[in-house]
C-alpha cells in the first residue's frame, strides 16, 4: 500500500514509518516546505500539493500539537494544529480517489472515571478539546479516528516517551517522581504500529479506542512494572499525586479506556499491559 504519513518526525511517526515500510508498503513522509509560512493557508497549500501528487491509497496523520500547557498557552496554534489539520487533510483526501485517512487521537480527552467507552469524552483542557474537534471532519468523511496513549523507546532524537523518560531518570539515579493517581492503559508502539496497519489494511472506519486491558495501570504502577521487568532493582521510584505539581493545564486523572469494539473490529484479544510491556522490551537473554 502507498501510504502519505504527516507527522513522521514525531514519537510515533518515526517509529511507525519504517515499520510500516518494513512491513512491505511505501511510505511517504509529509516534510513542510521552508519557504512556506506554517499558517493554515500555507499548510493547506501544501496539503493538497502532497495529497494530489502522492496518489496515496491511504493518509495517516500524526500531526499535533501534543504538549498539554502550550496548547493551554497558544489556543490558536492548538487549534490550528489539533482541530484544522485534520479536517483540510481529510477533506482534500476525499477528493483523492480511493484515499482512506486515519487520524490518531488521544485517551486526554476522557476526563471523568473511567474506563472509558468511545461515547464517554469530558475534555478538560484546551489540548483535549481540539483534538476532540479533530475527530469529527475525519469520521464525518468516512475515515478511522484512534484514540491512543503509547510508550515505547523513541526513535525521534527530540522527543522521549514515558518509558523512555523513567528510563533516564532511574539511569540517572536520581528519584523518579511518578504519579499514583493517573490512570491510563496504553500500548506498546509496536502494537499500536500493528494496529494502525490492520487498520489500514481492513479500510476500518469509525471512531476507536486503541489501548491495553481497560483495567489499566497508574502511571506509578507502570513505572515500578516496567523497572521490576528490567531487573531495576535500584530504581528509585518516588509515588506521589499529580496534585502536588503546579501544572497550567489541568489533567485528566483517569484515562483509561474500553478497546473492545477495536477488538471485535480486527477480532484479535486486548492485550494487557504485563503483556505490553514485555513485548516492548523483549528479554535479550
Ligand atoms: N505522545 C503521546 O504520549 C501521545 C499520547 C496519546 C495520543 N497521542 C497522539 O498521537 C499523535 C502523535 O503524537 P506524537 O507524540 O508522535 O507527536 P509529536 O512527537 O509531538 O510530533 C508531532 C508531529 O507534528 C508535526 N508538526 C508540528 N507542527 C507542525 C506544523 N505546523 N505543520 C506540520 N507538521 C507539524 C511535527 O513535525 P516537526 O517535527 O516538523 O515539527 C511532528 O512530526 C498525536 O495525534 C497525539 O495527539 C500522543
Amino acid at each position: 500500500m502507498r501510504i502519505l504519513l504527516f507527522g513522521a518526525s514525531g514519537l510515533l511517526g518515526s517509529f511507525l514509518a519504517p515499520y510500516l515500510a518494513q512491513a512491505g508498503h511505501e511510505v511517504i513522509a509529509f516534510r513542510r516546505r521552508s519557504d512556506v509560512p506554517s499558517d493554515a493557508p500555507g499548510l493547506e497549500m501544501q496539503f493538497a500539493d502532497a495529497i494530489g501528487q502522492a496518489r496515496a491509497q491511504a493518509i495517516v496523520n500524526l500531526i499535533a500539537l501534543t504538549q498539554v500547557d502550550a496548547c493551554e498557552d497558544d489556543l490558536a496554534k492548538a487549534s490550528l494544529l489539533n482541530a484544522q489539520v485534520p479536517e483540510m487533510l481529510s477533506r482534500h483526501a476525499a477528493g483523492a480517489p480511493g484515499c482512506f485517512v486515519l487520524h490518531i487521537s488521544t485517551d486526554h480527552l476522557y476526563g471523568t472515571p473511567g474506563p472509558h467507552p468511545e461515547e464517554d469524552f469530558h475534555p478538560l483542557n484546551v489540548y483535549a478539546l481540539t483534538k476532540y474537534h479533530g475527530e469529527f471532519p475525519v469520521l464525518e468523511r468516512g475515515g478511522c479516528v484512534l484514540r491512543t496513549n503509547f510508550f515505547g523507546r523513541s526513535r525521534a532524537a527530540a522527543r522521549a516517551s514515558l518509558s523512555d523518560w523513567i528510563l533516564n531518570e532511574v539511569a540517572k539515579g536520581a528519584p523518579v517522581p511518578v504519579f499514583d493517581d493517573v490512570r491510563f492503559s496504553p500500548l506498546g508502539l509496536h502494537s499500536l504500529s500493528r494496529t494502525i496497519e490492520a487498520v489500514l489494511a481492513r479500510r476500518l472506519a469509525g471512531l476507536f479506542n486503541a489501548g491495553s486491558a481497560q483495567q489499566g495501570v497508574s502511571k506509578a504502577e507502570f513505572a515500578a512494572l516496567l523497572c521490576g521487568h528490567l531487573g531495576l532493582v535500584d530504581a528509585r521510584l518516588e509515588p506521589r499525586s499529580i496534585e502536588r505539581l503546579a501544572l497550567r493545564a489541568p489533567r485528566p486523572r483517569d484515562m483509561r479506556m474500553r478497546s473492545a469494539r477495536l477488538a471485535d473490529a480486527l477480532a484479535w484479544p486486548i492485550p494487557d499491559i504485563h503483556e505490553e510491556i514485555e513485548h516492548e522490551y523483549p528479554a535479550t537473554h
